[in-house]
């Protein structure tokens, strides 16, 4: 596929190391080619403003996930008929199985438990003085609150960080380092499989449920397999970088930290705006069903398109100062980090959850953040990450 003549191109690869590391430049300059730049590296056509993205998203009939939403086809084949793939009467049939269990309604009970294990690490942490705020903060709640959630079983559960990594690093083009990850996503795929085949899912959890829909007829044994992976592979990773983000943010702008203690209603408003500011996933794709537009830029047919939420999310067409970081932001809830439209993230009330729990508990206690060493950052083709921020925290007492 080739460019329509009258839509800018881009030439960089925005996959590279380099890229990944430094991503706002390149968006920046997407965003001022136009509504739809076509990437003559991936060839596909990036959409890297806010209003342009957003339109995109809420118009699932043009723009399709049924075809996948990786750069890459054979990662494409693999997901097709989940729910991130799949459209429609199917999509809404899917996310009925077991999605409501993830509203904020139906998380209450465990809003609870999950504060109470935000508390319990926050002091454990604060008592040491010096950690790292992902492999210690941010890996510590999610996993201790997900697995078992999702009704994951202990056994496979120290597979899971890698799994989910690689899960996310073959939705970017066919670079090395979605290549090296196609046997991961294999393991995930047949561990998955396993748990439908044996029912070795915890009792009352989202994988149960999964495999009550399969015994009364509601999906396929197939569906059941695909349906277990669509919750717990997007369900880690994206928390665990947005918690990671918050705390290298606040280390780097404490007078948001003294405004959100002084303000601790803010803390809903700033994991929006954690999630604006440095987005967990940066893109993902659709394609064009029939010939049209994005912003007047004319799209054929059987295009692939890539929604950079990442982007769109630092578009000063939308917003004011939109590389400060502000906790305050009036407008941070518009951000798009989760998606919207039929897509919209599932899972967002948990991630919401954990995030705002632990904040809240720091907040009480932490005074400062000081950095103790450069971060470093985790190469991922999707996911924007920090692998370290070791940080030494500064309290009240
Ligand atoms: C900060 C954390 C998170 C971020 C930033 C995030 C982001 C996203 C985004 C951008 C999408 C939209 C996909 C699209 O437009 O095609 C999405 C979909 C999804 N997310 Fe999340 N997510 C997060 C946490 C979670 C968690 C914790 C779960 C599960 C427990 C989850 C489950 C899902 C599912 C199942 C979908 C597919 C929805 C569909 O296609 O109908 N996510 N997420």
């Amino acid at each position: 596929m080739t460019a329509s003549a009258a839509v800018p191109t881009y030439g960089a690869d925005i996959y590279t190391d380099e890229a990944i590391l430094e991503p706002y430049e390149h968006y920046r300059a997407l965003r001022d080619l136009g509504p739809a730049v076509w990437l003559e590296q991936h060839g596909a056509y990036a959409v890297a403003r806010y209003a342009a993205a957003r339109a995109v998203l809420l118009d699932s009939d043009t723009f399709r996930s049924a075809n996948g939403i990786a750069l890459n086809e054979p990662a494409n084949q693999v997901i097709l008929g989940c729910t991130l793939a799949s459209d429609g009467e199917l999509h809404a049939h899917l996310r009925k199985v077991v999605a409501h269990r993830l509203m904020p309604r139906s998380l209450r009970p465990l809003r609870e438990v999950v504060a109470r294990r935000a508390e319990e690490l926050v002091a454990e942490l604060v008592a040491r003085g010096s950690f790292d705020a992902v492999t210690d903060l941010a890996y510590a709640l999610p996993m201790s609150v997900v697995p078992d959630f999702i009704g994951w079983p202990q056994e496979g559960r120290e597979h899971l960080l890698e799994w989910a990594s690689a899960n996310f690093d073959s939705f970017g083009p066919m670079n090395a380092r979605a290549e090296r990850t196609m046997p991961k996503c294999g393991e995930m795929a047949a561990y998955g499989a396993e748990l439908v085949r044996t029912g070795n899912v915890l009792p009352g959890s989202l994988g149960a449920g999964v495999l009550e829909a399969r015994d009364r007829g509601d999906i396929t044994t197939e569906q059941a397999m695909m349906l277990m992976l669509d919750y717990l592979a997007p369900s880690l990773d994206t928390t665990i970088s947005a918690i990671g983000s918050a705390i290298w943010l606040f280390a780097r702008y404490p007078e948001q930290w003294d405004r959100l203690r002084a303000e601790p209603s803010l803390v809903p408003n700033a994991v929006n705006e954690v999630v604006r500011y440095e987005s967990p996933i940066r893109a993902f794709g659709r394609l064009a069903e029939t010939d049209t537009e994005i912003g007047g830029a004319p799209i054929p047919a059987g295009s692939r398109v890539l929604v950079i939420y990442a982007a769109a999310n630092r578009d000063e067409r939308k917003f004011a100062r939109p590389d400060e970081f502000d906790v305050a932001r009036p407008d941070a809830v518009h951000q798009l980090g989760f998606g919207v439209g039929e897509h919209g993230c599932a899972g967002q009330a948990l991630a919401r959850m954990e995030t705002e729990s632990l904040l809240t508990a720091l907040a009480r206690t932490v005074t400062r953040f000081h950095l103790d060493g450069p971060p470093q950052r985790a190469l991922n083709n999707l996911i924007r990450a920090f692998g370290s921020v070791p940080v030494t925290v500064e309290t009240e007492t």
